[in-house]
């Protein structure tokens, strides 16, 4: 009798567990119905596949990584992109291209604006020494290559901000311009607003606000905010010069006013009281 009631309760927990189940499957599928299906070309995987396309040689003159003009071997990106993924499904003026490097430096650009001109991805360089495939980087007194890609173009302005050139390239992704935005953006303070202006052009790429952004520096809000740990008035002035506080440090000194800095900061301390759990 005792086994027969254990097996009526094990029963009515293995119904229970399913429906509960069941309702938390019908919860999630409703929450990711209008998000557009995760895109990401893996350029290395591509490679191994052999379906990077037609190698060619590209000029750059006065290529902004070399400061001289340049030769590559490269395929073409464009192409590349347009054979990978079918764009017509894409809301192009709504999405960022974003290009993940090895070292976690994550830079961005409109995806529209990548769209409008001649894009490579270098793989060797032609002028290089018989040991490698690239005449060698030289930055912050470091020597680096750009394996496995770098990203060229050969009709855009190689100055400014507006295009960028990563090397050590893996993967091309593309995200919402929205969501990302709306997640860090302090919709309710004019004045934190002009802070995060500052944060999207010179720091998104490298750091992180609650998982959101570039990875080759740390997180800065979560679980921690820096301007929980940091005085605030050396905060400001690490983010100005951060060499003068620490030797060997690979964040490079951005032109950043002391103003600015404090706007920056501003915006931190706003966004400290804005974390949101992302182990999950
Ligand atoms: C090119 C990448 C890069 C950019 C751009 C950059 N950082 Fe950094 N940052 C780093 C790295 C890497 C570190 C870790 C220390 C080091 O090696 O420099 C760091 C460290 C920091 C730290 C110290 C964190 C800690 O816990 O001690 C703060 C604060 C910081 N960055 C803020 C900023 C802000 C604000 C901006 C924009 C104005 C910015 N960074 C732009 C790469 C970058």
């Amino acid at each position: 009798m005792k086994t027969v009631k254990i097996h009526i309760i094990l029963y009515c927990l293995f119904i229970f567990s399913l429906l509960s189940c069941n309702q938390k499957k019908e919860q999630k599928i409703e929450q990711t119905v209008n998000v557009q299906p995760e895109i990401v070309l893996d350029l290395v995987d591509l490679q191994s596949k052999n379906k990077l396309g037609k190698d060619t040689v590209v000029t750059v003159s006065n290529d902004p990584v070399y400061h001289k003009t340049k030769k590559y071997h490269a395929v073409n990106a464009l192409l590349l992109l347009k054979n990978e993924i079918d764009l017509s499904k894409v809301d192009i003026k709504n999405t960022l291209i974003v290009f993940e490097c090895i070292d976690g430096y994550k830079p961005e650009m409109p995806l529209e604006l990548f769209l409008k001109t001649n894009s490579f991805l270098a793989f060797k360089d032609v002028d290089a020494p018989k040991d490698s495939n690239w005449e060698k980087i030289i930055k912050n007194g470091n020597e680096m290559n750009a394996d496995p890609f770098y990203l060229v173009y050969t009709t855009a302005p190689t100055e400014g901000q507006e295009y960028k050139w990563p090397y050590n390239v893996i993967k091309f992704r593309f995200e919402s311009k929205s969501k990302n935005i709306e997640a860090l953006q302090p919709k309710d303070d004019q004045k934190a607003m002009k802070g995060f202006a500052l944060y999207q052009k010179h720091c998104i790429t490298c750091h992180a606000i609650n998982g959101i952004g570039g990875e080759m520096g740390p997180e800065l809000n979560y679980p921690k905010s820096v301007t929980e740990y940091w005085k605030e008035n050396e905060l400001v002035d690490y983010i100005i010069d951060p060499a003068s506080f620490r030797h060997k440090v690979k964040m490079p000194k951005l032109g950043i006013t002391k103003q600015e800095s404090q706007e920056i900061v501003g915006y931190l301390k706003y966004m400290s009281e804005k974390k949101t759990d992302i182990r999950n």
